[in-house]
């Protein structure tokens, strides 16, 4: 026999000696208990449970036991080894519920904090005064309508009998969209609606066409290159200036109050005839009630009629327009066009809005 072979059957003998197998649990259990963290009890788990711990070395050398000392050698490593893993389960237990106890105080939800809030954000009042618009004729029976900002010339002038040379052409400062031979536009007032809906539905018709507009105006407080209007359309039989008139100051009521009064002052417009601008009586304008401009009217220029289909010695109509913008200028004394299009909250949070 080998002199290194004599020295593990001697380590042998001892690790299976009860003093050994005694000294292995004790050292176990007392490192499990010093444990205070599951990260301090797998590191103990390794030490006295592992491969390479003393109990492991006891239970490998059973193997190497003549057969007759086997079993009592097995019954006894077999109590130690479950006396080890049994305490590293109860002491595992209580770290695990430990931790929890631990986060779960850590993680408490404080109810009564303050909450943070994000701002919500909030309708534009264009947007808001342009609903109210809708709503009116939307009461009183009508449609609202869509039609396309990016717009054929021929809608936009041609259709309401604004001709290639036609001087209103050129009143109307416009936004042309290259190639020239597109002929598209961006569309200069909401009249085009007017004679894409005549194409498309039959009389009668009554419709409001909300939307922007477009033309080659610097931004400054009375001007915008993009704005908004509204549109009105109504074709039937037997309607004269007088429903025209009572629509508006009915529209005129709604949006400004019973004191609210409209006023028509003949005017051209190609696709009205006769044509009218469209004042309103403004009480609580700065500086004294006075009348201000709000927009266009007239009865449809039968020619129009004509060339979107609907037979003039049978139907007749009225149209008329005004801008959202100057509206809403109006109602709420805004002084500066710019204040509208800048997108400062604190403009909208002067009409209320939870921004
Ligand atoms: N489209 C005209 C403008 O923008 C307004 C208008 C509409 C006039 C309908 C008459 C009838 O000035």
């Amino acid at each position: 026999m080998s002199a290194s072979n004599k020295d593990s059957d001697q380590v042998a003998a001892n690790a299976l000696s009860a003093d050994f197998v005694e000294k292995a649990v004790a050292a176990a259990l007392a490192a499990f208990d010093s444990a205070k963290t599951l990260e301090e009890l797998k590191a103990a788990r390794l030490a006295h449970a592992g491969d390479k711990s003393p109990i492991a070395l006891s239970n490998r050398e059973i193997g190497a036991l003549p057969p007759a000392a086997k079993a009592d050698a097995g019954a006894r490593i077999g109590k130690a080894r479950a006396q080890i893993n049994d305490a590293l389960k109860v002491r595992e237990e209580v770290l695990l519920n430990e931790e929890e106890s631990r986060m779960l105080a850590h993680e408490q939800v404080d109810v009564s904090l303050a909450a943070q809030t994000a701002p919500r954000g909030a309708r534009h009042p264009l947007s808001l005064i342009m609903e109210r618009a809708e709503d009116v004729f939307v009461a009183m029976g009508w449609d609202i309508v869509d039609g396309p900002e990016l717009e054929a010339e021929w809608y936009n002038f041609d259709a309401l009998n604004i001709g290639p040379n036609h001087p209103a052409r050129s009143m109307q400062d416009t936004f042309f969209v290259a190639p020239e031979d597109s002929h598209l536009v961006l569309r200069t007032h909401t009249s085009p609606v007017q004679a894409r809906t005549m194409l498309t539905r039959k009389p009668p018709i009554y419709i409001a066409a909300p939307g922007k507009v477009f033309r080659t105006d610097e931004l400054d407080a009375t001007h915008s290159p993009a704005f908004h209007q509204i549109e009105g359309l109504a074709i039937d039989k037997g309607l004269t200036m007088a429903h025209l008139r009572g629509t508006l100051e009915h529209f005129a009521k709604i949006m400004f109050g019973d004191e609210a009064k409209i006023r028509l002052r003949p005017s051209f417009f190609p696709f009205t005839e006769p044509s009218a601008e469209l004042d309103l009586w403004f009480p609580a304008a700065k500086g004294g009630a006075k009348w201000i401009e709000w927009g266009g009217c007239g009865m449809v220029n039968p020619l129009v009629l004509q060339a979107c289909g609907i037979d003039s010695n049978e139907y007749s109509g009225f149209a008329f327009g005004m801008g959202i913008e100057r509206t809403l200028m109006f109602r709420h004394t805004v002084t500066d066009m710019r204040d509208m299009v800048e997108g400062d909250i604190r403009f909208s949070r002067q009409f209320g809005m939870d921004v």
